[in-house]
């Protein structure tokens, strides 16, 4: 089904020879987390990102997930959000509701989404009001380091100039550092205004991982792992500053974007 999971200074990869091998590996990964969550803390808090990750996380809608998985114990974020009405073919809340929240029995009031009907700015700032508000009453668990949130899952995707979230190479979002949501008015990919967790959120997370598929990501995946690669553009590259402190990174890679990993070897 895969090459054997291989463990690097930067996380486990998991390249797989299809999509479809690939999203199965995704949804038993987010199953397991899910469950041990539940047993261990009561909940299962995930924070989801937009793009072809969520048409991956349709499998969960099926049989053997959509039974086992204790949905009334999911907490479900946005690790960004396009700021557009929640109607708009843009917006990543509507992506996730008709390809997956719509299909499982979760909680309505569990689902903690961009307030739409505010400017981004504001939209973040509330964001994150309500974020804190979560982390007081603990159901988002807290950095044993700093007093960023600790959810137990943030799923990612990677774009080929290797943004996750809304986070942009050379963006000076990516050195917001005291915050735990901003915004920005300028993204490189359309539509232009978002929020976004900051990357110390993103690196509090219990797990994070990172769907990276398509040969037009392959270099920008190499510069993200590639560790004895210490130029600029690696060491700007948002997917590369990726690294949980305390928590575990998984990369799920397809073979073409895993094209340039020839002649890297892993520390
Ligand atoms: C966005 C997208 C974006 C996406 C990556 C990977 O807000 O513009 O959500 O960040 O996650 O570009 O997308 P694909 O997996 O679809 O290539």
């Amino acid at each position: 089904m895969s090459f054997p999971r291989v463990e690097t200074s930067r996380g486990e990869l998991r390249i797989h020879d299809s999509l479809d091998d690939l999203s199965t590996d995704l949804v038993e990964y987010i199953s397991e987390i899910s469950e041990a969550s539940v047993k261990e803390r009561g909940v299962f808090t995930i924070a989801l990102s937009g793009g072809s990750l969520i048409d991956m996380l349709g499998k969960l809608c099926d049989a053997p997930f959509s039974k086992t998985i204790d949905w009334g114990k999911w907490y479900i974020f946005w690790v960004d959000e396009r700021v557009v009405a929640k109607s708009h073919a843009d917006s990543n809340y509507k992506l996730a509701k008709e390809g997956l929240l719509n299909k499982v029995p979760v909680i309505p009031s569990h689902v903690h989404s961009i307030n739409d009907s505010l400017s981004a700015e504001e939209a973040a700032s509330e964001y994150e009001f309500e974020i804190r508000q979560l982390v007081k009453s603990r159901l988002i668990s807290v950095s044993d380091i700093n007093d960023c949130p600790k959810f137990d899952l943030i799923l990612l995707g990677m774009g080929p100039d290797g943004h996750v979230a809304s986070l942009f190479p050379n963006h000076s979002a990516l050195k917001v550092k005291h915050e735990w949501i901003t915004f920005i008015t300028d993204s490189p990919k359309p539509p232009p205004e978002r929020i976004t967790f900051t990357m110390p959120v993103i690196n509090s997370a219990s797990n994070v991982a990172v769907v990276v598929t398509g040969g037009s990501k392959a270099e920008a995946f190499r510069l993200a792992i590639d560790t004895r690669d210490v130029g600029p553009k690696s060491l700007g590259l948002p997917a590369r500053m990726v690294q949980p402190t305390k928590g575990k990174l998984v990369w799920f890679v397809d073979k073409q974007a895993a094209l340039k990993l020839d002649g890297v070897e892993f520390s």
